[in-house]
């Protein structure tokens, strides 16, 4: 019998995917002793059960880290067969090398204390780029799903032609590929990072040219966190003629008055899956998950 619940941070999408799995959904109850010490308590039996912890560690993601390791060592205290953990958003990717001297790779460490808690982790359009593919930092079985053919979707009901644009190299495993299956012009910006806060982006020369003169642009990402990167894309396509400006994330985070910097920048609509619970949800992955779901039964 498989149980599904959050941390609280996914209740939405934890309690869809019960409903769509026929499963029974159980909120945790999670709080604080007045020193700060997390208290966790499961409130149904797991004896013998799988249990699906459905948490994006988005917001808080130390907090998230701890509430899905001591929910998944409680649940295994308590006999539960097997604990998958279902993170859409799996934060401390982008740490994925030592870019100075000193720094910790976040990744390496947050895959280390999830494969001694949980005994599989499905995911939803990692940032995976420096690794191959998920089993470089997971010893656990590691699904890496992807919301491609959901945007995919999504653009086409919404434009009967548009130019897909990537802020940066890494972002064309979404722009090309959609681009690719819906029959789109795309092309990818090249994108230079100065700090965590401040990035500039310029139009790279591909061997096919792409105008976006009076053109509908849609600007996909994997991750809109502060709104830099897609700020700057739009800038840049606007001042090359777009016509309007649509900004696509899978993963919205929106720190640090994201929003009203995107609109600044000239973005007309902004779109993100449901990976994190937000206004902006459009693209919904609960069929993503059901799917891999299915395959435990
Ligand atoms: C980085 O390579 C990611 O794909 C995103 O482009 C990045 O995380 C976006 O961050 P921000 O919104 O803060 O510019």
């Amino acid at each position: 019998m498989v149980l599904v619940t959050t941390c609280g941070n996914s209740e939405k999408l934890a309690q869809e995917l019960a409903k769509k799995l026929r499963a029974t959904y159980s909120p945790l109850t999670i709080s604080a002793f007045p020193d700060g010490d997390l208290y966790l308590k499961f409130n149904i039996t797991l004896k013998g059960k799988t249990l699906v912890i459905v948490e994006s560690l988005f917001p808080h993601s130390q907090k998230s880290l701890l509430d899905i390791i001591f929910a998944a060592e409680t649940a295994k205290d308590l006999g539960a067969k097997r604990v998958i953990l279902i993170a859409p958003y799996l934060a401390y990717m982008r740490q994925d090398k030592r870019f100075h001297p000193g720094e910790a790779i976040s990744s390496k460490i947050m895959a280390k204390l999830l494969n001694n808690s949980v005994d599989k982790i499905i995911t939803i359009d990692p940032h995976a780029h420096r690794y191959r593919n998920l089993r470089d930092i997971f010893t656990i079985p590691a699904v890496q799903l992807t919301s491609n053919h959901l945007i995919a979707a999504y653009v086409k009901k919404h434009w009967k032609k548009a130019v897909l644009l990537g802020p940066d190299w890494e972002s064309s495993q979404w722009a090309a590929r959609i681009a690719e299956e819906v029959g789109f012009e795309s092309t990818i910006l090249k994108k230079t990072r100065h700090s965590s806060r401040h990035v500039s982006v310029k139009l790279v020369k591909t061997v096919k040219a792409v105008s976006l003169q009076g053109k509908d642009v849609v600007i996909i990402d994997d991750i809109i966190s502060t709104g830099k990167t897609i700020a700057e894309a739009a800038k840049l396509v606007r001042r090359l003629g777009a016509k309007t400006v649509t900004a696509i994330g899978v993963h919205g985070l929106f720190v640090e008055n994201a929003l009203p910097k995107l609109k600044t920048a000239g973005v007309n609509r902004i779109v993100t899956s449901n990976c994190i619970e937000h206004p902006t949800n459009r693209v919904d992955v609960v069929s993503l998950l059901v799917k891999e779901l299915e395959k435990e039964r």
